[in-house]
């Protein structure tokens, strides 16, 4: 028996991205964002409300994003409850710490294994933000052999919508475009 739930914004699962951002007075921030995705080739779009980290990506035409880990769930989703512009030293009670990135203006968050420079490409009224990967940085510990991303390495989580909870991706279940072709004639 299948049941109807009506219209709900589900959609399983969500990042947990922390985007990064320094404001008027070079002070990083970092807010959680899970609604954020690839647009295009070297292009993230994600969609943002009226926060501080817009103000600031507006301000420095640039953000960082990185990839939220198991062993900092209660600080990413601290990043994502309290607002820069009512606790101006956000980070340092997250305990993050950041160095500045070599590429855009935006801060890169040390305890977090990967992220992306990106430039701000446009943002538009209704905070559809669109910005170039112009890098990837990451640690060494979360590469393999060949210096590809292992992502099994990086302990990421995802949010869910239905439960608001953060799961932990572990398990690899498959290789894509490759497992489908036993069942390609
Ligand atoms: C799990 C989670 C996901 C979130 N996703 C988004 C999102 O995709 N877009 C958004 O505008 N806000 C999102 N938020 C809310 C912001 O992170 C939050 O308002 C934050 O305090 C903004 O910080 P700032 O004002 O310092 O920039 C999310 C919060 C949580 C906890």
């Amino acid at each position: 028996m299948r049941k109807d739930l009506g219209s709900k914004t589900y959609l399983f699962p969500m990042p947990v991205l922390i985007i990064g951002t320094y404001d008027d007075q070079g002070l990083p921030n970092a807010m959680n964002a899970a609604w954020g995705t690839i647009r295009d080739y070297g292009i993230v779009e994600i969609n943002l409300g009226p926060h501080k980290t817009t103000d600031n990506i507006l301000l420095k035409k640039a953000f960082s994003i990185a990839f939220a880990t198991k062993e900092y769930v209660k600080e990413a989703d601290y990043v994502g409850i309290v607002s820069q512009n009512e606790v101006k030293n956000k980070l340092e009670i997250a305990n993050f710490h950041t160095t500045k990135s070599k590429f855009v203006d935006a801060p890169i968050i040390e305890e977090f294994p990967v992220s992306l420079e990106c430039s701000l490409i446009k943002m538009d009224e209704n905070g559809v933000v669109l910005g170039q990967i112009v890098n990837v940085n990451a640690t060494e510990e979360v590469l393999d052999e060949k210096g590809n991303i292992d992502v099994t390495k990086m302990h990421l989580i995802a949010y869910e919508p239905a439960g608001h909870r953060y799961l932990e991706l572990t398990n690899v279940v498959g290789h894509a475009f490759k497992d489908g072709l036993q069942l390609k004639k």
